[in-house]
């Protein structure tokens, strides 16, 4: 009740022609809130997860690709291609949406994305549309950024997910007092499995269905390995041996880099993304173990747009609610709950899970990868990064920058004076005040490490292969 009284003080604050926006963001945050404050137990039995059936993940392989280029264009004139677009660049120094951090010759992640959809509209005579889903966080500058694509053979549209408010986590009480103040710390971005009723809410689903479109691939706007996949499409599409699924999620072998990644299991006669959230303490040695679960979720997920939207207006898709805890800068402890879009997978018909190559899985979520994807181990092509064919191995080196220097976007790229040589390199590890001249290369396993109070600056046209630089010690 004083929860109820608290919104309605909120609603007299709500300025003059956002009234709808506000009524739909407090209607998506009621029915999460009481979800989650009705909830009782714990919400998955551990030992009713089974192995997966030999049916429920298809390796990528045993695609079919369309059998000309008339089938491409055909199937491609029924897609849209939605990036999740929500998140700030905030973990690696930025202040503005990741999207907008330059990755490689002065292109961001948006760039790149409307340069793939761009060349694939050209290249099979298509208009594919892009659709970003952009937060109260990213949308005015994403909006500024995409101006200077307006000639382009791509339509671009862009919704805005749900804002909801921060819960202090003593009182329960939402930390807002107006609904008008986007720069304070009072609001926050649901999380990416928000995309499904903000989609629909936005009127867009309904659009590009009336438009023809039948299905939608979604992906986070950071991985770079997301492209649009002819083979995968076609599975959605379905033929006279295999019934259209309606939900196709992309996985990938596991590596012990990735044992906190979501990973597909059999529960209750479905397919289910099991997330480390949910996984009861005592299991998660075992929910980590590549052996138990061998795969993991990409976030590249396919859905046909009738099925959204059938889901969406009965409200049955009761995703599993992630409480993220949070201190706010004036040390008050909050919550705020949210939902990933993987998560919906038990509720669409026919779901099943592709496992694709590690290069559809390129994510930067750090300055080391951001130095990879920059480097000549690959190479670009309309947008689209290609593992150079001069790497004798197809794998990605192991790469660790000290976070006290290297972790901020600005000083990473202080330290280079341009990137390095890796085509050759296995494993580098740099820590300290470490700068790196022009032309280095770097093979085999590289050890940079200035202890506190040193500095090493890496000589221009050096090659470091398989060395140990610390402090005067040179091996
Ligand atoms: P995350 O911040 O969730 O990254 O953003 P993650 O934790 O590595 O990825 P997941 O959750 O395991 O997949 C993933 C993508 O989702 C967008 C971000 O912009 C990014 O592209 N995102 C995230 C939203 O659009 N809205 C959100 O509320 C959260």
């Amino acid at each position: 009740a004083s929860l109820a009284m608290e919104i309605r003080k909120l609603m007299a604050t709500v300025q003059a022609g956002m009234e709808t926006e506000f009524r739909d963001n407090f209607d998506g945050f009621s029915r999460l809130f009481s979800r989650w404050i009705l909830s009782s137990g714990p919400a998955l039995e551990w030992s009713s997860i089974k192995p997966l059936p030999g049916s429920a993940v298809k390796n990528y392989d045993e695609l079919v690709k369309p059998i000309d280029d008339q089938l491409a264009q055909n199937i491609l004139s029924k897609l849209v291609v939605v990036k999740l677009n929500g998140g700030l660049g905030t973990s690696m120094g930025c202040t503005g949406p990741k999207s907008l951090i330059s990755v490689r010759n002065d292109l961001t992640f948006l760039d790149l994305n409307v340069q793939q959809i761009e060349s694939l509209n050209v290249k099979y005579n298509v208009d594919v549309p892009l659709v970003l889903m952009n937060s109260f966080n990213t949308d005015e500058d994403s909006a500024k950024a995409l101006r200077k694509y307006a000639g382009f053979r791509v339509n671009i549209h862009s919704f805005n997910q749900s804002r909801y408010p921060r819960i202090n986590k003593e009182t329960l009480m939402p930390m807002t007092t107006s609904c008008t103040g986007d720069a304070d710390d009072s609001w926050y971005p649901p999380g990416h499995g928000d995309f499904y009723e903000s989609f629909v809410l936005s009127g867009l689903l309904d659009q590009f269905i009336e438009q023809g479109k039948t299905y939608c691939f979604v992906s986070n706007i950071d991985n770079l390995g997301a492209t649009v996949d002819l083979n995968i499409l076609n599975l959605l599409v379905g033929n006279e041996q295999q019934e259209s699924p309606e939900y196709v999620m992309e996985v990938t072998d596991k590596t012990r880099a990735d044992v906190k990644g979501g990973t597909l299991c059999w529960y209750e006669d479905k397919l289910k993304l099991l997330e480390i959230a949910q996984v009861p303490k005592e299991h998660v040695d075992e929910f980590k173990s590549v052996n138990k679960f061998k795969i993991f979720n990409t976030n590249n997920l396919w859905i046909n747009l009738e099925a959204i939207s059938r889901n969406v207006k009965a409200k049955t898709l009761q995703m599993e609610i992630i409480v993220n805890h949070k201190t706010l800068d004036n040390g008050v402890n909050v919550i705020q709950l949210e939902t990933a879009a993987g998560t919906a997978i038990k509720n669409f018909e026919g779901s099943i899970g592709v496992n694709v190559p590690r290069s559809r899985f390129l994510p930067v979520k750090k300055t080391s990868d951001l130095l990879i994807v920059m480097s000549n181990l690959y190479k670009m092509h309309n947008g689209t990064l290609k593992m150079s064919p001069d790497r004798a191995f197809p794998s990605v080196p192991l790469v660790k920058l000290g976070d006290n220097h290297f972790a901020k976007v600005r000083e990473f790229l202080g330290r280079f004076a341009s990137v390095p040589d890796m085509i050759e390199l296995d494993h580098l590890t740099v820590s300290g005040d470490v700068t790196f001249g022009k032309g280095v290369a770097l093979k085999g396993t590289v050890i940079i490490i200035a202890n506190h109070g040193d500095r090493i600056d890496i000589p221009p046209g050096a090659i470091l292969e398989n060395k140990i630089v610390s402090g005067n010690l040179r091996i």
